[in-house]
């Protein structure tokens, strides 16, 4: 390597930015403690922890929504203040765990929200859909500027998202678990558009429960557990236990697979047909049992979960529990049937982000817990605590608001609250999505465990790894249909896939 090589490697990884001595508090909590970090030109740091342990309070303040209590955060030498417009003029743009396009817009106007092309204070309507266009032509070439935001998949609008961000020419792009709702292939694209900004000297800082995805991208890798700096090492120095060690401080358990007796039908699917969602559903799931169910975001899972749980309306077919076909489109019916559903997308359908954390667990369960018409409160404080200790919630106590919880946390809280119910049949749509590994294998071992005693349950995941250990049988979908029933001795990954994309 020449004198003007070395100089010019030591120069592209330079710290574009610094925080220093970062300390941030929220009520009853200590999220950041005095944390270093910096991210280099040129590089992808992937930024680690538990849930809970400071990651999105970290990318926060970085994007400048809030302001730490201590230390100082610069980009180039320029000091951050804390508000989102320093963070975009200094070069920062952030995608945010919980962000959300505005529905109602087109994509176009979704990346441009806020930075409008003006000229003469006239909004230029053709430029803003030339910028949009070339921005979602590096990222989602497939996607059309002008549909509204509203009807794409949630893969799609999280492409349109990091669109919007390349579309500011950022220096530094921070993604806090861009991947939970992508695909494979959308993952490919995805990490193909970061090789790309990172090899035009873009700094990159990306967070993300999936170990493989940090090993295939990252630079560097950043540690935090429980609001400090655990460390900061090159990810050639790492490898899969060295990085789980450092975020859990602990080894973590493979989950054993027990052999269960399986008994009765209690859901029992037939015909189910909804016009160009779901094509002529049959399957059975028996008391017991853990049923995966595979294939592509879009395939049409969460969809038939919807069905089953009676959020979405079908055409024809019928949805039994126990021997007992329950209505068609009435939620209250199938839980009163004994039908529990965790959906995908928590934040919005799932939790009440101004109530309490105990409320939210307990929420499902109000006809129980009140006698004659009063809520015994002492019982759902019971019920609550007993709850949120079994799944290591991590919250300052249970009146919190379940809103201020870390995004892994608050998935934890719907869990809690079907879990309280003890459901006959248990739909989980992608249980540990936005779950760190510790939690992970703790909610694997909580499904077996509700196996054990009898509970029948679905589990739909797009995590191959999860459905092969987990499940005694696995339905595949591909396009609104079950393109293949297989039984765990045939379940691999390759058929799994295979029936997934073509079969
Ligand atoms: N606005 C807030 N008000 C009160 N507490 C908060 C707020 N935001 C975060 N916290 C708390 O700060 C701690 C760190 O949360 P943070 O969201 O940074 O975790 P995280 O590492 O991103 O976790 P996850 O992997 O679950 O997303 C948690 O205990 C959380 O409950
Ligand atoms: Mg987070």
């Amino acid at each position: 390597m020449s004198v003007a090589e070395v100089i010019s490697v030591a120069e592209d990884l330079r710290p574009v930015l610094i925080a220093k001595g970062i300390t941030k508090s929220f009520p009853g909590v200590l999220a950041l403690d005095n944390v270093d970090f910096d991210v280099r030109a040129g590089e992808v740091t992937a930024l680690l922890g538990e849930n809970g342990a400071g990651k999105s309070t970290l990318i926060k303040m970085m994007a400048g929504f809030y302001a730490p209590d201590r230390g100082e955060i610069t980009v180039d030498g320029v000091a951050l203040s804390p508000d989102p417009s320093s963070a975009h003029r200094v070069g920062v743009a952030t995608i945010h765990q919980d962000a959300h396009l505005v529905p109602a817009m087109s994509v176009a106007e979704n990346i441009m929200l806020g930075r409008w092309p003006t000229r003469y204070g006239w909004l230029n309507k053709r430029l803003q859909k030339e910028r949009a266009a070339r921005a979602l032509a590096r990222v989602a070439p497939h996607l059309n500027p002008s549909t509204p935001a509203g009807r794409l998949s949630s893969a799609d609008q999280q492409l349109v998202e990091i669109a919007r961000a390349i579309s500011e020419d950022s220096k530094v792009l921070i993604m806090d678990e861009p991947t939970t709702s992508l695909s494979p292939p959308e993952i490919d694209r995805l990490f193909n558009v970061v090789e790309d900004l990172k090899s035009k000297g873009m700094s990159i800082v990306f967070v993300s429960h999936w170990l493989e995805e940090v090993f295939r991208i990252a630079d560097r890798v950043t540690v935090l557990r429980d609001g400090r700096l655990i460390g900061t090492r090159p990810i050639s120095e790492l490898d899969h236990d060295k990085v789980i060690r450092m975020m859990v401080g602990r080894e973590v358990r493979d989950t054993i697979l027990t052999k269960r007796p399986v008994g009765d039908v209690v859901l029992k699917v037939s015909k189910l047909t909804r016009e160009n969602v779901l094509e002529n559903i049959s399957f059975e799931v028996r008391a017991g049992e853990i049923v995966g169910m595979a294939g592509l975001v879009g395939a049409g899972r969460s969809e038939l979960a919807a069905a089953i749980f009676g959020i979405d309306p079908y055409d024809s077919g019928s949805v039994e529990i126990g021997g007992i076909a329950i209505p068609p489109n009435d939620p209250k019916a199938a839980i009163e049937a004994g039908v529990g559903l965790v959906p995908e997308d928590r934040r919005q359908q799932a939790l009440v982000g101004l109530m309490s954390v105990k409320s939210n667990v307990t929420l499902s369960l109000l006809d129980r817990i009140s006698r004659f018409g009063f809520l015994s409160m002492a019982k759902e404080q019971a019920i609550a605590d007993r709850e949120i200790r079994a799944l290591a919630v991590k919250t300052p106590s249970s009146k919190t608001r379940v809103s201020t919880l870390s995004g892994g946390n608050q998935q934890k809280v719907v869990l809690a609250r079907w879990l309280a119910r003890k459901p006959k049949l248990l739909i989980l749509d992608e249980p540990t999505k936005g779950i760190d590994v510790g939690a992970k294998s703790e909610i694997s071992e909580l499904i077996l465990r509700l196996a054990e005693g009898g509970m029948a349950i679905l589990l739909i995941s797009s995590e191959l790894p999860e459905i092969l250990t987990l499940t005694d049988r696995v339905l595949v979908m591909r396009s609104g249909r079950i393109s293949a029933s297989l039984p765990k001795e045939r379940a691999t990954a390759e058929t799994i896939m295979s029936f997934a994309t073509t079969g």
